[in-house]
């Protein structure tokens, strides 16, 4: 396995807290669809192997049903809380957010996360009421039951709602973010707004949408720097201060993607991937909320 040294770097939000750039999925491959308390210990052992790697940046979500596993997984590596960062998110129990993180919180056992996501925007098309959620994100993070709040699946103009009445403004937003979706204009709302972007599905290219236009570039920046498609990917990421959130089974997998830490790719080959990405549409997540021609 590869030994490498090169630890993952830091993004500094706009709260002044510290998020690695690199993040370890518990949902997805590990998602539960069916009853929560039979533990998958396949779970644990992903969580275990990623934190020995150095995957410190570790992202659940109550929906995902794997909180548990997620907080096993962190007792059993030994890892310092404050080396942690852990995020989980909110959906099922919108009703009631501090009834939800404070569920979170017991499973995986700690007294406080380092992000709380709202994981979608969709349980309501109310300004107000959206407005009244974020209040209560924000009581959550005074209380110190998380140090900062953000969300997940917004859109610019659903962000505005929040942005017009926030005390605590959102410091990410996480979406599917890849080549092939690469949401138009939206990287930059961020950016004016101090939101930080966070890319789930980031492998999506070599993945569900495998054999398209990004693959000439990806394989001969590959070449270049003697490390696989998915490094390029994660990388093509870190590169434009967004932070990838992975996930796999295989340790083998989660050492090569370390190698994402090893260079940087040029500006030219960053808008090689960009150009080459745009010619082609993929959405993998939330498919039935877009139509198939909103690349938003
Ligand atoms: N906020 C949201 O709505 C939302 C939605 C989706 C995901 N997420 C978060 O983002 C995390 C990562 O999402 P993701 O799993 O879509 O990320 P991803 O990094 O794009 O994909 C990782 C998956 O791809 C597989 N994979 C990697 N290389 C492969 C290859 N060469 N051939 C075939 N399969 C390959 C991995 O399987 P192996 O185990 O075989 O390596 C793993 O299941 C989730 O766990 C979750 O925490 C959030």
């Amino acid at each position: 396995m590869a030994n490498i040294n090169t630890p993952i770097p830091n993004l500094r939000l706009s709260d002044g807290n510290s998020i690695p750039m690199l993040g370890y999925g518990t949902g997805t491959a590990w998602y539960k669809s069916g009853d929560e308390s039979k533990i998958d210990q396949a779970c644990i052992d992903g969580v275990k192997a990623s934190l020995s790697l150095g995957y410190y940046h570790q992202d659940g979500a109550e929906v995902y049903k794997t909180e548990t596993e997620l907080g096993t997984g962190l007792k059993g590596s030994g890892v310092a809380r404050e080396k942690l960062f852990i995020t989980t998110k909110v959906i099922s129990n919108i009703a009631d957010i501090p009834n939800a993180l404070r569920t979170s919180l017991k499973k995986l056992g700690v007294d406080y996360v380092d992000l709380y996501l709202i994981h979608s925007p969709f349980f309501s098309d109310d300004k107000t009421v959206h407005q009244q959620k974020w209040k209560q994100m924000e009581q959550l993070k005074d209380e110190g039951l998380t140090k900062s709040i953000g969300v997940s699946n917004y859109l610019p103009a659903q962000l505005d709602w929040i942005l017009e009445t926030a005390k605590h403004r959102p410091v990410i937003n996480q979406i599917e973010f890849h080549p092939y979706l690469q949401h138009a204009g939206q990287i930059d709302y961020h950016k004016k707004n101090g939101i930080a972007t966070e890319a789930y599905a980031p492998l999506t290219p070599v993945t569900k949408a495998a054999g398209g236009p990004v693959d000439d570039v990806l394989a001969k920046c590959s070449k270049k720097y003697a490390v696989g498609p998915g490094e390029i990917l994660l990388r093509w990421c870190i590169d434009q201060d967004i932070i990838p959130i992975t996930t796999s089974g295989k340790e083998q997998r989660l050492s090569d993607y370390l190698r994402a830490m090893t260079f940087k790719l040029t500006p030219k080959e960053i808008q090689d991937i960009n150009e080459a990405g745009a010619k082609k549409h993929f959405r993998g997540f939330w498919t039935h909320k877009y139509d198939e021609k909103d690349h938003r």
